[in-house]
């Protein structure tokens, strides 16, 4: 699949239009959003979001979110009610997703909502993004812009070692300034429910529609295959660690990062969990690219983003199993109907 090289281009005028043209064409072009990097298709071209799985190695056909450049763009395809409403106007644009039942009149393609009759929306803050959404006149269905099992990009690089030779365009807008994928809420029945903590902290959409049911709260898995996996870094991650060994190397956070490892990088040494939260990845990916015995990473607070970066985190921590695993930030959709 590798035979030629992904272009990369900074944003600008020219490069915004070629890529409109190419996602116009059923070509598919990675994009900054404010979250994470996402691998973009036209999504309303059946074959362009066939193209997704296929460039991603997805194993599975997991729902796609549909991005769009307004909250009333969005509105136009799903059943927009009172809740969604609520949060859209609060928090859109921004890292949040809503998972809300298709209208009939929805041409957005079925594989986007890959056998469910529900459809995850969003309206991403980064401009570029929405000048691309603007300038495409149709929505873009986008995963993040990882092979599966892998880790989310938030930054152009990422996206190169993970898609060279797979896509004909990257359109490279810096790091992305949140780094952690949108926080996805299904609103889709009478019971809103956390599919994903994320970009949007909890307790803000809490403070506006009440009590989500959260993921832990929905009893066990129906079978272990249905296990939500992760993406594994390919050395082992220790979490919670309070001493560290000189042949590991330390994720650390805070002001007074452990001593004696064979390489620190820290998430924030102000203990900013905003801050920390865009350098996950990127640091992630930088410590496992080492050599290394293992990644041991401090503990980081449960409170604000710190619960999306302690999920991403506990994900990681467990071990590869086989090719059953999915990537990060994908949980237990597969409850909420066949996706096969
Ligand atoms: O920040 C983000 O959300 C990034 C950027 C590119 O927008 N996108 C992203 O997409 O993280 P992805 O495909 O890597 O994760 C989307 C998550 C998955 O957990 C997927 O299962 C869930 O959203 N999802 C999508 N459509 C759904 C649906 N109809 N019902 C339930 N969950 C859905
Ligand atoms: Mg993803």
């Amino acid at each position: 699949m590798e035979a030629f090289e992904t272009r990369i281009l900074p944003v600008n005028d020219e490069s915004l239009a070629e890529a409109a043209g190419l996602l116009a064409h059923g070509e598919l072009v990675a994009f900054a959003t404010e979250t994470v990097y996402g691998l973009g298709g036209d999504a309303t071209n059946d074959t362009a979001v066939a193209r997704i799985f296929e460039v991603k190695d997805r194993p599975t056909f997991n729902p796609l979110i549909c991005h769009f450049p307004s909250g009333a763009a969005a509105a136009g395809k799903v059943h927009f009610d009172e809740r969604a409403r609520s949060l859209a106007a609060a928090f859109w644009p921004g890292p949040l997703t809503l998972v809300l039942s298709r209208l009939h009149a929805c041409r957005v393609s079925l594989l986007c909502s890959a056998g469910l009759d529900t459809l995850a929306v969003r309206v991403p803050a980064q401009e570029s993004a929405r000048r691309l959404l603007t300038l495409l006149g149709r929505p873009i269905a986008a995963p993040s812009a990882n092979r599966s099992g892998n880790i989310s990009p938030t930054a152009a690089a990422h996206v190169a070692e993970e898609l060279n030779g797979r896509i004909g365009l990257i359109l490279d807008d810096g790091p992305c300034p949140v780094g952690l994928e949108s926080t996805v809420v299904d609103l889709s029945g009478e019971t809103a429910r956390l599919l994903r903590p994320g970009g949007v902290p909890t307790d803000a959409i809490e403070a506006l529609i009440g009590p989500l049911e959260k993921p832990e709260e929905r009893g066990p898995l129906l079978s272990p295959g249905q296990l939500a996996s992760h993406y594994a870094p390919h050395h082992p991650l220790r979490l919670d660690a309070s001493t560290v060994s000189g042949e590991e190397a330390l994720l650390a956070f805070g002001g007074e990062p452990l001593t004696g490892a064979k390489m620190t990088l820290n998430l924030s040494p102000a203990g900013d969990l905003v801050e920390a939260a865009a350098n996950l990845y990127a640091f992630l990916r930088a410590l496992d690219s080492m050599d290394i015995e293992a990644i041991a990473a401090m503990p980081v607070p449960e409170q604000g983003l710190g619960r999306a970066i302690n999920d991403r985190l506990r994900r990681a921590a467990v071990p590869r199993q086989g090719d059953a695993h999915t990537e990060t930030g994908e949980m237990d959709t597969r409850r909420l109907g066949s996706l096969s």
